[in-house]
């Protein structure tokens, strides 16, 4: 896929999947590569721009990830942000220091506008709000460079070199903080890179459905498809791609919420493919029978998954390929070349054994969440799979604290059920990032009508967050709260509780188990 490309350099800052994403907002294709990589690949890749992220050391400290002079003269527009912004300064002979006021957070900011970083946002103003976190500044500018920012503490907040196109903020563009930040980023990727912004998941689309036909030919594709986001809009893409050379297994484990096997079984209704469902959930229960230690529970139902798969792989004969629903942070993580292990080992407990197949299709390796699920949207699968939340592998099984038990499952997917269109109701189901019910194996006294109840508490659980790498628990008004509980307690039999999990992560994690 020939795209205009930029590259965003790494030099371990905490946001740097932000600023490939802005990028790509910008409609600019561009992929995150670590600052060791030698010059000459860089040339060969022959990007349009390369951003420089943050990065927690100093330029000072001889430990600290450094880049060749080299970077700086082979004519490629730079931007430096925070770390990168001192490097810049540092490597091309200016003088970084420790900040005799460190900046943190929000902070007024003056801007020249005679830059084309700023001037060449529109309405953008002299005065604005940027988002810095820094405890090093520049104290003395390379030869050729210009102040074209500053803040009452900051006298370069930003710099430029114009007739070498280079350009560095000591602010975070790429955070929502900061106002004008994406419109900065596009107007270095527009006006100072020259790029077009050929970037679109429906030019995407087009081409990955283009490659995956060349590539698969008349071969026969097999996927697992889980019912989340990545494998459902991996299955609709080959689909448009291959039809029904394409085989879908979807084993249905049991633990799913509720109705939600039967609404991915709905959505790919109409698609031109073979989609086979396996209603496994005697075999797995079989095999959960006597379990609670949540580890083992994990790993009995991936095992069991890769079984189910492989027995119904068995049936469909050799295979040409296999797909796998690998998304670009993945790729980023994992390192290059390994993603693919360790995505299927984290939903489905392995790549199978002895499903044979010749190679690995991976439509999504490029692709952030937001453009999964826009790519999604583009090739028009349903609202009730695009717009999914994250949801665990082993499902509900995780949901329900010690031993499953048939009884236990049904009260959870009801119970849950209740708090997904309370929430939904309330419309809140947008700006909460996950939300669920847990099982607890706790009983507690009530009282009903005249009644002494013994029964099962209930947990609600709800986060905010950006990266699930940490949460905030949501802050959702108490009269919410308040009717899932008493429609809850009313409509499910058996819990007589319902409490509210507030705590964040770290320390607890989102799932209970
Ligand atoms: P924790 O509980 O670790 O969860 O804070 C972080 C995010 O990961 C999801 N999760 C899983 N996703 N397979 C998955 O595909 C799994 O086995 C699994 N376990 C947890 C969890 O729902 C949350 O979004």
């Amino acid at each position: 896929m020939a795209h205009q490309l930029v590259i965003v350099l790494d030099f371990g800052g905490q946001y740097n999947q932000l600023i490939a994403r802005r990028v790509r907002e910008c409609g600019v294709y561009c992929e995150v590569r670590s600052y060791k990589t030698p010059i000459e690949e860089i040339k060969k890749l022959n990007p349009m721009g390369i951003i420089f992220t943050g990065g927690p050391n100093s330029v000072y400290d001889e430990k600290s990830p450094s880049i060749s002079v080299e970077i700086f003269n082979i004519g490629i527009p730079i931007l430096g942000i925070c770390y990168g912004c001192h490097l810049m300064a540092h490597v091309l002979g200016g003088k970084v220091s420790s900040c005799i006021t460190s900046e943190y957070g929000k902070t007024e900011t003056v801007y020249d506008r005679s830059c084309i970083l700023f001037g060449g946002v529109s309405d953008m103003p002299e005065k604005a709000v940027s988002w810095m976190s820094h405890t090093d500044y520049i104290l003395e500018m390379p030869a050729g460079f210009k102040s074209t920012a500053h803040t009452d503490n900051c006298p370069v907040a930003a710099m430029e070199n114009k007739e070498k196109k280079l350009y560095a903020v000591q602010f975070h563009p790429e955070v929502n903080h900061t106002e004008y930040g994406l419109g900065m980023i596009d107007s270095f990727l527009k006006n100072v890179c020259g790029c077009i912004g050929d970037w679109t998941m429906g030019n995407y689309a087009k081409t990955a459905i283009e490659d995956v036909r060349n590539k698969v030919g008349n071969g026969k594709v097999l996927l697992a498809l889980s019912g989340g986001v990545d494998s459902s809009v991996a299955a609709a893409l080959l689909s448009k791609a291959v039809g029904n050379q394409l085989t879908c297994i979807f084993v249905d484990h049991g633990f799913m919420r509720k109705n939600e096997g039967d609404e991915v079984e709905a959505a790919f209704a109409d698609w031109d493919i073979n989609f086979v469902r396996v209603n496994a959930k005697d075999q797995f229960m079989a095999k959960l029978n006597g379990v609670s230690d949540p580890e083992t529970k994990r790993k009995t139902i991936g095992e069991e998954f890769i079984r189910v798969f492989e027995q119904e792989a068995k049936k469909i004969g050799a295979v040409d390929y296999l797909v796998q629903g690998t998304i670009y942070p993945d790729v980023i993580e994992s390192g290059a070349g390994d993603a693919a292990v360790i995505k299927s080992h984290h939903n489905v407990g392995g790549l199978p054994d002895y499903v044979d197949f010749k190679e690995i299709i991976e439509p999504l390796r490029l692709l952030f969440k937001d453009e999964v699920r826009a790519l999604g949207r583009e090739l028009g699968l349903s609202n009730v799979l695009v717009d999914r939340q994250p949801f665990p592998g082993p499902g509900l099984a995780i949901r329900i604290i010690g031993e499953i038990t048939d009884e236990k499952l049904k009260i959870l997917q009801d119970a849950d059920y209740i708090f997904r269109e309370e929430i939904a109701k309330a419309g809140l189901d947008k700006s909460i990032h996950q939300y669920f019910a847990v099982l607890t194996n706790m009983r507690s006294v009530g009282v009903m009508g005249d009644g002494r109840t013994y029964d099962y508490t209930l947990a609600l659980r709800a986060v905010t967050t950006t990266d699930f790498m940490t949460a905030d628990f949501a802050k959702i008004p108490y009269d919410v709260l308040e009717t899932a509980s008493s429609r809850i307690v009313n409509e499910v039999k058996s819990i007589n509780r319902v409490v509210y999990d507030v705590t964040t992560k770290p320390p607890a994690t989102i799932e209970w188990e």
